[in-house]
């Protein structure tokens, strides 16, 4: 075995100089014979030993070295007590100097890393071994809340149609990441039951009491996090840990966090770069992080928008390592350069700086970060103020850069600098239609009423990709026409004409009827639900479909996006509530992450 705290520094020319070289031939042949059958005789003891402990390694099951196997079982642990099993107390991360060298043209050099500083240093080795709790932290245990089930027809509306989408789950895909509703089977990208993560707050606050406990029950017996997967670090923080700790809030029960626990600690890895910037994926069981397979880059969305769930598994658990690793990254990021507050939406985890000439945008890779600068800050009790200060000045930045009107309606609409920001492309993806409700929610936390102005126009631009479209639909990404005279504000290329069952404009126009109780946004959202009941419900679920623009040529994709349940359908039985708020879920007391997931919102 490695001694994989052990930080060797391979100095060759040091090492010349402190030893002075002398042939190896000329040192055996000098040394006398019993000398030399000493020498020999350890040599065998040595290798045999090694033979022996490999075997062993081998027959008790191990398929080499299996680093998962190494971690603690928290099954048997009572989790509040958070004791860790002190037989192992250490499980393998990729531990040691910071994981370098995936790149296969070795044309990042060693030379590119920045030398760690002691406190680093000693944060590195943490960030591999079980992290312990602290005799006086504070932890937050939740109370079981309540929730009462819909209260009028709309909401009623909504759960029927999320038991039907469940119905299909339940028979076709049950326990796996997707539904495909057409073709009555399913898809695993993770296998990490992504659609039932996703959606157990959503069924806990429908009040589906019945179905709630099938789901866990089903995960207490066969939700294992060891599988031999490589997942994405951000879908699954957002996605599994965010569904898990929200379930946990919610319900109360101990289990989830302990899952969201064991799932924290198989991350950890991917974040021991120069920098903290974690690597995109990561395999569940060998624990070894790397770059996706098309990019030596992290995605500079990906990277900040971990923040709210491993902060609230810190605060859950009293183990700090989490809630510090995210904020690293953010501080991190904090002091690179931007352009008025944009970030370009790549970034080295190697040397921790953005790629130069990528794009900015909103859209796709860019998106949350800005969301996450403002909702970390509501959860730490609005304490942290750069987080604040790059929010508005971000917000600045897209006035300055990226909002622009259309032709000829005049249309307010966000686009994007392609080339490193000098580039303008009237381009927006639906993607960005969480930005009104980001921008509204600010509003509630003190941020300027100029935000709500922007957002009332934002989300009225995005309520208007539905309408515009024959299936009143969005595209997944709409173009504007610039020209005064144009015929249209909107074109849709065929490529982009999908429908994915996206959540984020129903999610905006929930922050917006939440904010100003202007009862336009509850129409605007039953009537895209209309749509969505119209044009994508199938016999097993709903389905994604290819084209929007066509209401007889709708081309079904076949696949029910796990966010469908956990996000569009949950925003829609909100915002149908009496002044949207749904029980104790109140935008004082909860943060939303950005998959929908509530979390509790912490005084520092
Ligand atoms: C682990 O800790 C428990 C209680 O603290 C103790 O009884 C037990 O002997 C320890 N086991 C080992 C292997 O050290
Ligand atoms: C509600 O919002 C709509 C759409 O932005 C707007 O036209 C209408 O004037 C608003 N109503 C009130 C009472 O503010």
């Amino acid at each position: 075995m490695f001694g994989y705290g052990d930080r060797v520094s391979y100095d060759t020319e040091a090492l010349r100089n402190i030893y002075p070289q002398k042939s190896l031939w000329r040192r055996w042949n000098s040394l006398s014979r019993f000398q030399k059958n000493l020498i020999s005789l350890t040599m065998v003891g040595v290798f045999v030993c090694v033979f022996i402990f490999v075997s062993m390694d081998m027959s008790s099951g191990l398929p080499g070295v299996n680093m998962a196997n190494r971690l603690p079982d928290w099954r048997d642990q009572n989790i509040l007590d958070l004791s860790y099993p002190n037989a192992s107390n250490k499980f393998l991360g990729p531990l040691g100097p910071p994981v370098v060298g995936f790149n296969k043209d070795e044309s990042v050099k060693r030379g590119d890393i920045r030398p760690l500083s002691r406190e680093e240093e000693e944060e590195q080795i943490r960030v591999g071994e079980i992290p312990q709790k602290k005799e006086d932290q504070v932890v937050s245990k939740p109370k079981k809340l309540m929730f009462s089930g819909p209260k009028n027809e709309k909401q009623e509306a909504v759960v029927s149609a999320f038991r039907h989408a469940w119905k299909g789950y339940s028979e076709y895909a049950w326990g796996h990441d997707h539904l495909k509703p057409v073709s009555r089977t399913y898809n695993d990208w993770f296998t990490l039951k992504l659609t039932m993560i996703d959606s157990l707050d959503t069924i806990y606050i429908m009040g589906l009491n019945e179905e709630f406990d099938k789901a866990k029950a089903h995960l207490q017996s066969e939700f294992r996090l060891d599988i031999n997967k490589d997942v994405n670090v951000f879908e699954t923080t957002i996605r599994v840990m965010g569904g898990l700790l929200s379930a946990y809030h919610l319900s109360g029960d101990e289990f989830f966090l302990e899952k969201a626990l064991d799932l924290g600690n198989r991350l950890m890895p991917a974040f021991n770069t120069a920098w903290g910037v974690p690597w995109a994926d990561i395999n569940l069981n060998t624990l070894k992080p790397h770059p996706p397979s098309w990019n030596s880059d992290s995605t500079t969305s990906e990277v900040t928008t971990i923040q709210l769930e491993l902060r609230d598994l810190t605060r859950c658990t009293g183990i700090n390592t989490f809630e510090n690793a995210g904020a690293k990254v953010s501080e991190h990021i904090h002091t690179l350069q931007k352009k008025d507050g944009l970030v370009p939406i790549f970034i080295s985890p190697m040397n921790g700086e953005f790629r130069k000439h990528s794009t900015i945008t909103l859209g796709a890779r860019g998106d949350s970060y800005y969301e996450y600068l403002l909702k970390q800050w509501i959860q730490t009790g609005m304490t942290v103020d750069y987080l604040k200060e790059d929010y508005i000045d971000s917000v600045s930045g897209m006035v300055k850069h990226l909002f622009k009107r259309s032709g000829p309606s005049g249309y307010l609409f966000v686009g994007e600098l392609a080339s490193g920001g000098s580039d303008f492309r009237p381009k927006m993806d639906h993607l960005v239609c969480f930005l009104p409700g980001t921008l509204a929610l600010g509003t509630l936390f003190g941020m300027p009423q100029e935000h709500l102005r922007l957002a009332e126009e934002l989300i009225h631009t995005c309520y208007k990709t539905y309408a515009i479209q024959p299936t009143g639909l969005a595209p997944e990404i709409t173009h504007f026409n610039l020209q005064k005279d144009a015929d249209s504000d909107f074109v849709v290329k065929s490529n982009d004409a999908h429908n994915l069952l996206r959540p984020e404009t129903i999610e905006g126009l929930w922050y917006m009827y939440y904010v100003t109780k202007n009862t336009t946004y509850q129409d605007w959202a039953w009537e895209i639900f209309q749509a969505f009941e119209k044009y994508t419900k199938v016999t097993h679920g709903y389905t994604s479909i290819g084209n929007v623009k066509s209401t007889t040529q709708t081309k079904p994709l076949d696949k029910m996006e796990s966010f469908f349940l956990g996000e569009t359908l949950k925003y829609l039985y909100l915002i149908f509530a009496d002044n949207g708020v749904e029980g104790p879920l109140d935008l004082n007391k909860f943060v939303f992450n950005t998959e929908a997931h509530p979390l509790p919102i912490y005084n520092s």
